[in-house]
Protein backbone atom coordinates (compact mmCIF):
# COMPACT_ATOMS: atom_id res chain seq x y z
CA UNK A 1 0.00 0.00 0.00
CA UNK A 2 2.25 3.35 -1.04
CA UNK A 3 5.08 2.19 1.16
CA UNK A 4 3.25 2.47 4.32
CA UNK A 5 4.31 -0.28 6.38
CA UNK A 6 2.42 -1.57 9.79
CA UNK A 7 3.84 -1.03 13.83
CA UNK A 8 1.10 -3.19 14.77
CA UNK A 9 -2.54 -4.12 13.92
CA UNK A 10 -4.03 -0.93 13.82
CA UNK A 11 -1.09 1.69 13.58
CA UNK A 12 1.33 2.44 10.22
CA UNK A 13 4.62 4.03 9.54
CA UNK A 14 4.64 7.16 7.36
CA UNK A 15 7.66 8.75 7.74
CA UNK A 16 9.78 9.53 4.86
CA UNK A 17 13.89 9.72 4.29
CA UNK A 18 15.07 12.83 3.79
CA UNK A 19 18.58 12.52 1.67
CA UNK A 20 18.12 16.57 -0.11
CA UNK A 21 19.34 18.12 3.33
CA UNK A 22 23.10 18.99 3.71
CA UNK A 23 23.36 20.61 6.83
CA UNK A 24 20.35 19.47 9.50
CA UNK A 25 19.02 22.56 11.55
CA UNK A 26 21.81 24.10 9.10
CA UNK A 27 24.56 22.59 11.55
CA UNK A 28 24.83 18.79 11.30
CA UNK A 29 26.25 17.01 8.20
CA UNK A 30 23.56 14.08 7.13
CA UNK A 31 26.37 11.95 5.15
CA UNK A 32 23.98 9.49 5.23
CA UNK A 33 20.47 11.37 5.23
CA UNK A 34 18.16 11.30 8.33
CA UNK A 35 14.73 9.52 8.35
CA UNK A 36 11.24 12.03 9.65
CA UNK A 37 8.84 9.58 10.81
CA UNK A 38 5.44 10.07 11.46
CA UNK A 39 3.18 6.97 12.02
CA UNK A 40 -1.16 7.14 11.56
CA UNK A 41 -3.34 5.17 13.87
CA UNK A 42 -6.74 3.77 12.09
CA UNK A 43 -8.76 3.17 15.22
CA UNK A 44 -12.63 4.12 15.34
CA UNK A 45 -11.13 7.74 15.52
CA UNK A 46 -8.40 8.43 13.43
CA UNK A 47 -4.73 9.91 14.66
CA UNK A 48 -1.61 11.27 12.95
CA UNK A 49 1.53 11.36 14.95
CA UNK A 50 3.55 14.16 14.22
CA UNK A 51 3.63 15.41 10.78
CA UNK A 52 8.03 15.66 8.77
CA UNK A 53 9.69 18.73 6.66
CA UNK A 54 7.97 20.49 4.74
CA UNK A 55 10.01 19.62 1.64
CA UNK A 56 9.04 16.14 2.49
CA UNK A 57 5.58 16.63 2.46
CA UNK A 58 4.17 15.64 -0.81
CA UNK A 59 5.10 11.84 -0.29
CA UNK A 60 3.73 12.20 3.58
CA UNK A 61 0.47 13.17 2.11
CA UNK A 62 -0.05 10.01 -0.55
CA UNK A 63 0.67 7.93 1.94
CA UNK A 64 -1.63 9.43 4.37
CA UNK A 65 -4.43 9.82 1.74
CA UNK A 66 -3.80 6.08 0.53
CA UNK A 67 -4.33 4.87 4.40
CA UNK A 68 -7.18 6.79 5.10
CA UNK A 69 -8.95 5.87 2.16
CA UNK A 70 -11.77 8.65 2.15
CA UNK A 71 -11.89 8.23 5.71
CA UNK A 72 -11.39 11.74 7.88
CA UNK A 73 -8.61 12.49 10.23
CA UNK A 74 -9.88 13.34 13.60
CA UNK A 75 -6.44 13.98 15.19
CA UNK A 76 -3.11 15.39 14.86
CA UNK A 77 -0.88 14.80 17.82
CA UNK A 78 2.15 16.75 18.04
CA UNK A 79 4.89 15.68 20.30
CA UNK A 80 7.35 18.19 19.22
CA UNK A 81 7.17 21.14 17.22
CA UNK A 82 10.76 22.01 15.81
CA UNK A 83 9.96 22.15 11.90
CA UNK A 84 11.40 19.14 11.09
CA UNK A 85 8.57 17.40 12.47
CA UNK A 86 5.35 20.27 12.58
CA UNK A 87 6.35 22.22 8.87
CA UNK A 88 3.71 19.99 7.43
CA UNK A 89 1.24 20.54 9.71
CA UNK A 90 -0.15 24.29 7.70
CA UNK A 91 -0.63 22.17 5.07
CA UNK A 92 -2.94 19.35 6.67
CA UNK A 93 -4.68 22.18 8.26
CA UNK A 94 -5.56 23.16 4.53
CA UNK A 95 -6.00 19.31 3.95
CA UNK A 96 -7.94 18.17 7.00
CA UNK A 97 -10.12 21.61 8.40
CA UNK A 98 -11.65 20.17 10.59
CA UNK A 99 -8.94 18.16 12.46
CA UNK A 100 -8.32 18.45 16.13
CA UNK A 101 -4.36 19.20 17.30
CA UNK A 102 -3.64 17.67 20.48
CA UNK A 103 -0.69 19.17 22.23
CA UNK A 104 0.01 20.64 25.58
CA UNK A 105 -0.11 24.76 26.43
CA UNK A 106 3.57 25.00 25.58
CA UNK A 107 2.77 23.14 22.20
CA UNK A 108 0.01 25.82 21.07
CA UNK A 109 2.46 28.99 21.94
CA UNK A 110 4.75 27.33 19.34
CA UNK A 111 2.14 26.92 16.60
CA UNK A 112 0.43 29.93 16.64
CA UNK A 113 4.39 32.03 16.66
CA UNK A 114 5.95 29.86 13.85
CA UNK A 115 2.51 29.22 11.54
CA UNK A 116 0.11 31.79 13.13
CA UNK A 117 -2.04 28.77 13.78
CA UNK A 118 -4.62 29.85 16.33
CA UNK A 119 -7.71 27.46 15.62
CA UNK A 120 -8.66 23.53 16.30
CA UNK A 121 -7.22 22.95 19.36
CA UNK A 122 -7.29 20.94 22.03
CA UNK A 123 -5.27 20.99 25.43
CA UNK A 124 -4.16 18.15 27.07
CA UNK A 125 -2.27 17.64 30.35
CA UNK A 126 0.69 15.42 31.60
CA UNK A 127 -0.79 11.93 32.44
CA UNK A 128 -4.22 12.71 30.21
CA UNK A 129 -5.97 10.11 28.34
CA UNK A 130 -7.14 9.88 24.28
CA UNK A 131 -9.51 7.48 23.60
CA UNK A 132 -9.79 6.43 20.00
CA UNK A 133 -11.60 3.27 20.19
CA UNK A 134 -10.09 0.45 20.65
CA UNK A 135 -6.67 2.47 21.12
CA UNK A 136 -6.10 4.79 24.31
CA UNK A 137 -3.26 7.23 24.27
CA UNK A 138 -1.46 8.29 27.49
CA UNK A 139 0.55 11.38 27.11
CA UNK A 140 3.58 12.44 29.31
CA UNK A 141 4.67 15.84 29.15
CA UNK A 142 8.82 15.41 29.22
CA UNK A 143 9.88 18.85 28.34
CA UNK A 144 13.29 20.03 27.17
CA UNK A 145 13.68 16.04 25.12
CA UNK A 146 14.33 18.24 23.06
CA UNK A 147 12.15 21.73 23.26
CA UNK A 148 10.08 22.83 25.97
CA UNK A 149 6.84 21.83 24.56
CA UNK A 150 7.92 18.23 24.13
CA UNK A 151 5.81 15.20 24.95
CA UNK A 152 5.56 11.33 24.55
CA UNK A 153 2.27 9.76 23.45
CA UNK A 154 1.93 6.18 25.01
CA UNK A 155 -0.64 3.63 23.53
CA UNK A 156 -1.85 1.56 26.03
CA UNK A 157 -3.32 -1.14 23.65
CA UNK A 158 -0.01 -1.97 21.77
CA UNK A 159 2.35 -0.41 24.40
CA UNK A 160 3.97 1.68 21.51
CA UNK A 161 5.79 5.01 23.59
CA UNK A 162 6.12 7.52 20.49
CA UNK A 163 9.22 9.46 22.16
CA UNK A 164 9.32 12.81 19.83
CA UNK A 165 13.02 13.04 19.14
CA UNK A 166 14.41 10.77 22.05
CA UNK A 167 15.60 7.28 20.68
CA UNK A 168 15.91 8.55 17.66
CA UNK A 169 19.27 9.75 15.46
CA UNK A 170 20.54 10.63 12.09
CA UNK A 171 20.59 8.02 9.14
CA UNK A 172 17.69 6.86 6.53
CA UNK A 173 15.83 4.27 6.84
CA UNK A 174 16.65 2.26 3.33
CA UNK A 175 14.02 -0.55 3.57
CA UNK A 176 14.44 -1.54 6.81
CA UNK A 177 12.74 0.25 9.48
CA UNK A 178 12.62 -1.80 12.60
CA UNK A 179 15.55 -2.72 14.79
CA UNK A 180 15.94 -5.94 13.71
CA UNK A 181 15.89 -5.30 10.05
CA UNK A 182 18.82 -3.07 9.67
CA UNK A 183 22.98 -2.73 10.68
CA UNK A 184 21.72 -1.14 14.40
CA UNK A 185 25.62 -0.24 15.19
CA UNK A 186 25.34 2.31 12.73
CA UNK A 187 22.16 3.75 13.84
CA UNK A 188 23.52 3.29 17.45
CA UNK A 189 25.94 6.10 16.49
CA UNK A 190 24.19 7.77 14.73
CA UNK A 191 21.73 8.13 17.70
CA UNK A 192 24.44 8.95 19.88
CA UNK A 193 25.92 11.92 17.41
CA UNK A 194 22.41 13.04 17.60
CA UNK A 195 21.89 13.17 21.28
CA UNK A 196 25.96 14.54 22.28
CA UNK A 197 25.23 17.02 19.56
CA UNK A 198 21.41 18.25 19.80
CA UNK A 199 20.05 16.57 23.27
CA UNK A 200 22.74 16.38 25.24
CA UNK A 201 22.79 20.04 26.68
CA UNK A 202 19.70 19.04 28.47
CA UNK A 203 20.66 15.78 29.96
CA UNK A 204 19.07 16.63 33.20
CA UNK A 205 16.13 16.61 31.70
CA UNK A 206 16.78 13.63 29.94
CA UNK A 207 17.22 11.31 33.37
CA UNK A 208 13.72 13.37 34.36
CA UNK A 209 11.61 12.24 31.50
CA UNK A 210 13.02 8.46 31.84
CA UNK A 211 12.37 8.42 35.75
CA UNK A 212 9.01 9.69 34.89
CA UNK A 213 8.53 6.35 32.20
CA UNK A 214 9.68 4.45 35.07
CA UNK A 215 7.68 5.54 38.07
CA UNK A 216 4.96 5.68 35.54
CA UNK A 217 5.62 1.46 35.54
CA UNK A 218 4.47 1.02 32.01
CA UNK A 219 5.40 -1.43 29.74
CA UNK A 220 7.10 -0.42 26.68
CA UNK A 221 6.83 -3.47 23.62
CA UNK A 222 7.63 -0.76 20.91
CA UNK A 223 9.74 2.59 20.87
CA UNK A 224 8.91 4.83 17.90
CA UNK A 225 10.79 8.07 17.42
CA UNK A 226 10.59 10.79 14.85
CA UNK A 227 14.04 9.54 13.53
CA UNK A 228 15.51 6.38 12.90
CA UNK A 229 14.37 2.84 13.61
CA UNK A 230 11.46 1.81 15.36
CA UNK A 231 12.66 -0.60 18.26
CA UNK A 232 10.83 -3.61 18.14
CA UNK A 233 13.08 -6.20 19.42
CA UNK A 234 14.72 -4.86 22.14
CA UNK A 235 13.33 -0.92 23.02
CA UNK A 236 14.93 -1.51 26.40
CA UNK A 237 18.53 -1.13 24.43
CA UNK A 238 17.94 2.20 23.29
CA UNK A 239 16.96 3.06 26.87
CA UNK A 240 19.42 1.28 28.31
CA UNK A 241 22.01 3.72 25.82
CA UNK A 242 20.18 6.52 26.23
CA UNK A 243 19.98 6.74 30.69
CA UNK A 244 24.11 5.96 30.83
CA UNK A 245 24.32 8.61 28.10
CA UNK A 246 22.49 10.99 29.98
CA UNK A 247 24.46 9.79 33.26
CA UNK A 248 27.70 11.36 31.46
CA UNK A 249 28.94 7.45 31.65
CA UNK A 250 31.92 6.75 29.49
CA UNK A 251 33.87 3.83 28.02
CA UNK A 252 37.70 3.05 27.92
CA UNK A 253 39.42 4.41 25.43
CA UNK A 254 41.26 7.97 23.91
CA UNK A 255 40.05 10.95 21.50
CA UNK A 256 43.02 12.50 20.50
CA UNK A 257 41.84 15.68 18.56
CA UNK A 258 44.66 17.94 17.36
CA UNK A 259 44.70 21.01 14.81
CA UNK A 260 47.91 21.01 13.10
CA UNK A 261 48.85 23.56 10.08
CA UNK A 262 52.14 21.75 8.91
CA UNK A 263 52.08 18.55 10.46
CA UNK A 264 54.08 18.98 13.36
CA UNK A 265 51.50 19.01 15.90
CA UNK A 266 49.87 16.21 14.38
CA UNK A 267 53.26 14.01 14.73
CA UNK A 268 52.70 14.86 18.31
CA UNK A 269 49.26 13.34 18.09
CA UNK A 270 50.59 10.24 16.41
CA UNK A 271 53.22 9.67 18.78
CA UNK A 272 50.70 10.05 22.01
CA UNK A 273 48.73 7.63 20.31
CA UNK A 274 51.50 4.91 19.90
CA UNK A 275 52.26 5.45 23.17
CA UNK A 276 48.38 4.63 24.36
CA UNK A 277 48.53 1.55 22.81
CA UNK A 278 51.73 0.46 23.77
CA UNK A 279 50.02 0.96 27.34
CA UNK A 280 47.20 -1.65 26.33
CA UNK A 281 44.44 1.06 25.05
CA UNK A 282 42.66 -0.54 22.34
CA UNK A 283 40.27 2.01 21.24
CA UNK A 284 42.04 5.42 20.26
CA UNK A 285 40.44 8.04 18.34
CA UNK A 286 42.77 10.46 16.33
CA UNK A 287 41.18 13.31 14.44
CA UNK A 288 41.88 16.39 13.20
CA UNK A 289 39.66 19.49 13.68
CA UNK A 290 39.88 20.58 10.08
CA UNK A 291 38.97 17.77 8.56
CA UNK A 292 36.37 15.90 10.57
CA UNK A 293 33.00 17.86 11.21
CA UNK A 294 33.11 18.83 14.88
CA UNK A 295 29.94 16.83 15.36
CA UNK A 296 32.25 13.32 15.13
CA UNK A 297 34.08 14.91 17.26
CA UNK A 298 31.64 15.25 20.11
CA UNK A 299 30.22 12.21 19.70
CA UNK A 300 33.57 10.13 19.95
CA UNK A 301 34.07 12.31 23.12
CA UNK A 302 31.00 11.55 24.34
CA UNK A 303 31.35 8.20 24.20
CA UNK A 304 35.07 7.77 25.95
CA UNK A 305 36.63 9.24 28.93
CA UNK A 306 40.09 10.00 28.06
CA UNK A 307 40.40 13.09 25.76
CA UNK A 308 43.71 14.70 24.57
CA UNK A 309 43.15 18.21 22.96
CA UNK A 310 46.06 19.59 20.52
CA UNK A 311 46.63 22.61 19.22
CA UNK A 312 49.28 24.66 17.04
CA UNK A 313 49.23 28.42 17.69
CA UNK A 314 47.37 30.38 15.58
CA UNK A 315 48.05 34.51 16.24
CA UNK A 316 49.00 34.24 19.26
CA UNK A 317 45.92 32.04 20.10
CA UNK A 318 44.24 28.45 19.44
CA UNK A 319 43.72 26.99 16.13
CA UNK A 320 40.54 28.28 14.64
CA UNK A 321 38.83 24.81 14.53
CA UNK A 322 40.25 24.14 17.92
CA UNK A 323 38.93 26.84 19.50
CA UNK A 324 35.49 25.72 18.06
CA UNK A 325 35.37 22.60 18.97
CA UNK A 326 35.99 23.82 23.09
CA UNK A 327 33.27 26.44 22.77
CA UNK A 328 30.92 23.39 21.76
CA UNK A 329 32.50 20.92 24.52
CA UNK A 330 31.38 24.21 27.23
CA UNK A 331 28.38 24.50 25.41
CA UNK A 332 27.22 21.03 25.87
CA UNK A 333 28.68 20.88 29.30
CA UNK A 334 30.40 17.34 28.76
CA UNK A 335 31.32 16.34 31.89
CA UNK A 336 33.39 12.88 33.15
CA UNK A 337 36.51 13.26 31.34
CA UNK A 338 39.99 13.44 32.19
CA UNK A 339 42.02 16.10 29.73
CA UNK A 340 45.65 15.63 28.31
CA UNK A 341 47.24 18.92 27.13
CA UNK A 342 49.83 19.25 24.51
CA UNK A 343 50.91 21.85 21.50
CA UNK A 344 53.16 23.77 19.42
CA UNK A 345 54.02 27.29 19.39
CA UNK A 346 56.25 29.59 17.11
CA UNK A 347 57.31 33.01 19.05
CA UNK A 348 54.73 33.53 21.09
CA UNK A 349 52.58 30.87 22.90
CA UNK A 350 48.48 31.14 22.81
CA UNK A 351 47.77 27.63 21.92
CA UNK A 352 48.65 25.45 24.70
CA UNK A 353 48.04 28.46 27.54
CA UNK A 354 44.39 29.09 26.39
CA UNK A 355 43.42 25.06 26.59
CA UNK A 356 44.64 25.46 29.76
CA UNK A 357 42.50 28.37 30.67
CA UNK A 358 39.50 27.01 28.54
CA UNK A 359 39.99 24.07 31.41
CA UNK A 360 39.29 26.30 34.05
CA UNK A 361 35.97 26.40 32.55
CA UNK A 362 35.47 22.36 32.12
CA UNK A 363 37.50 21.49 35.46
CA UNK A 364 38.51 17.86 34.18
CA UNK A 365 41.24 16.55 35.91
CA UNK A 366 44.66 17.00 33.98
CA UNK A 367 46.35 13.55 34.03
CA UNK A 368 49.85 15.42 33.42
CA UNK A 369 50.89 18.61 32.96
CA UNK A 370 50.69 20.19 29.17
CA UNK A 371 53.20 19.47 26.72
CA UNK A 372 54.47 22.36 24.35
CA UNK A 373 56.99 22.37 22.02
CA UNK A 374 58.22 25.20 19.67
CA UNK A 375 57.73 24.55 16.38
CA UNK A 376 58.08 20.91 16.26
CA UNK A 377 58.71 18.38 19.06
CA UNK A 378 62.71 17.56 20.57
CA UNK A 379 63.91 14.60 22.23
CA UNK A 380 63.15 16.33 25.51
CA UNK A 381 59.02 16.87 24.34
CA UNK A 382 58.52 13.20 23.25
CA UNK A 383 59.88 12.00 26.84
CA UNK A 384 56.97 14.26 28.11
CA UNK A 385 54.64 12.85 25.83
CA UNK A 386 55.80 9.48 26.82
CA UNK A 387 54.54 10.49 30.65
CA UNK A 388 51.36 12.14 29.72
CA UNK A 389 50.39 8.70 27.55
CA UNK A 390 51.20 6.43 30.46
CA UNK A 391 49.24 9.20 32.68
CA UNK A 392 46.09 8.78 30.65
CA UNK A 393 46.60 5.10 30.09
CA UNK A 394 46.96 4.75 33.71
CA UNK A 395 43.49 6.72 34.07
CA UNK A 396 41.92 4.57 31.87
CA UNK A 397 42.69 1.41 33.01
CA UNK A 398 41.92 2.43 36.62
FE1 LIG B 1 13.90 16.09 15.21
FE2 LIG B 1 14.15 18.46 17.72
O1 LIG B 1 13.69 17.76 16.02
Amino acid sequence: MNGTIKISDKVYYVGVNDRDTYLFESLWPLEKGVSYNSYLILDEKTALIDTVKETKMSEFFNKIRSLLNGKSLDYLIINHMEPDHSGSIPELLHEFPNIKIIGNKTTFQFLENLYKIHDNFQEIKDEDVLDLGQHKLKFYLTPMVHWPETMMTYDQTDKILFAGDAFGGFGTLDGGIFDDEVKIDFFEDEIRRYFSNIIAKYCPMVQKALNKLRDANIEIKIISSTHGPVWRKDPNRIITLYDKWSKYETEKGVVIAYGSMYGNTEEMADYIARKLAEEGIKEIKVMDVSKTHISHIINEIWRYKGLILGSCTYNQGLFPYMESLVQWLAHNNIKNHVLGIFGTYGWSGGGVSTLVKYNEQMKWPLVYQPVEARLSAKIEDFKKLDELAKAMAKEINS
